[in-house]
């Protein structure tokens, strides 16, 4: 018996979140926000908070600076049951922060990484993984220590037994240098967005963006926004529609939410199109409350959420 279901790798910061700004920033001026909150971010830590809440054991390895943000990110990940002992805390780094600025349904953010562009592969021991019965890794783009390391990361797992997921996220740099021929053998599911799979793949829609990966990885599962979701496996392509949320609180964290929906469901041995469908719920869920981890505080809430909301029974 393994003492993780699943190890998140992946980068680690803070949000500070600001609303009801008079206007946009200018150089040389101040204005004033009417409200502020400072929450846990990055996708990595929002889907292994969601993965824990949902039921199971989870673990966390990434990079902490020594500080008050640092020390936040903890006590966020403990509040919902994940292990952080292997979290990584370097006295001379600083932590991560996004400062995001709201405006109605867009943001504007600023993002210092941080100690997130620090770890590397040395820091990712394989006895580290082979606590866990499967690995997600995400932000790939975030995190350049590991750049041109993530095939040799996804093949140690799987050499250790476990099972794989990938979401590698938007580059911010829009370079979309990462060898998916290498990687995607190694990776079970692989969870990127349509934007992001079709600027990868450089392939001009989605129909031949998939066509471009699906002999290289197992089960393409690919986000839709508000359009639901398409999973390709086995030469299949199945498109699953959303749950339609029609007062859509935000938006932040849908995707890692439904990372940790089918992750959930792929670990309990589910159907692929099961898994699909309940990411499509769990995506859906995450849009009722603010951020993304405010609707997740067990499964039995999220179940009555979900048939509630958008009449979901299955478990
Ligand atoms: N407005 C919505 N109503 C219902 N469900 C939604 C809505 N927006 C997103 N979802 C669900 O959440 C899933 C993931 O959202 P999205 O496609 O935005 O992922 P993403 O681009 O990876 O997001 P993120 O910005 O969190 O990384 C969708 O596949 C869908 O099932
Ligand atoms: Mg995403």
């Amino acid at each position: 018996m393994k003492k993780l279901d699943v190890i998140v790798v992946g980068e680690l910061n803070v949000d500070l979140i600001l609303n009801g700004i008079d206007g946009f920033p200018v150089v040389g001026k101040e204005i004033l926000a009417d409200q502020m909150e400072l929450a846990l971010g990055s996708s990595s830590a929002i889907c292994a908070s969601n993965l824990s809440s949902l039921g199971l054991k989870v673990g966390f390895l990434g990079m902490l600076g020594n500080d008050v943000f640092g020390k936040f990110v903890i006590e966020q990940l403990e509040k919902k049951g994940v292990d952080t002992s292997m979290i990584i805390v370097e006295d001379d780094l600083k932590t991560g922060a996004t400062i995001a600025l709201s405006y109605g349904e867009d943001r504007a953010m600023i993002t210092h990484q941080g100690a997130m562009k620090h770890l590397t592969l040395d820091d990712i021991e394989s006895d580290k993984l082979h606590q866990a019965g499967h690995l997600h890794f995400s932000s790939y783009f975030l995190q350049p220590g590991l750049k041109g390391s993530l095939d040799v990361l996804f093949q140690r797992a799987r050499q250790l037994g476990l099972t794989t997921s990938l979401d590698m996220q938007w580059d911010p740099a829009e370079q979309w240098d990462l060898n998916l021929q290498k990687t995607l053998p190694y990776v079970d599911v692989f969870l990127p967005n349509e934007t992001e799979l079709q600027k990868l793949t450089g392939a001009p829609d989605l129909e031949k963006a998939i066509q471009a990966v699906q002999d290289m990885g197992k089960y393409i599962v690919v986000k839709c926004g508000s359009k639901g979701s398409v999973l390709s496996y086995e030469k299949k392509t199945i498109e699953k529609p959303a749950f339609l949320n029609e007062d859509v609180v935000d938006t932040i964290g849908a995707g890692d939410s439904f990372n940790a929906g089918y992750i959930y469901q792929f670990i309990k041995g589910a159907s692929p199109e099961k898994a699909q469908i309940f990411g499509n719920v769990t995506g859906a869920v995450s849009t009722t409350q603010a951020g993304g981890t405010n609707a997740f505080t067990n499964l039995a809430e999220v179940m009555k959420l979900a048939k509630e909301k958008f009449n979901y029974t299955e478990g």
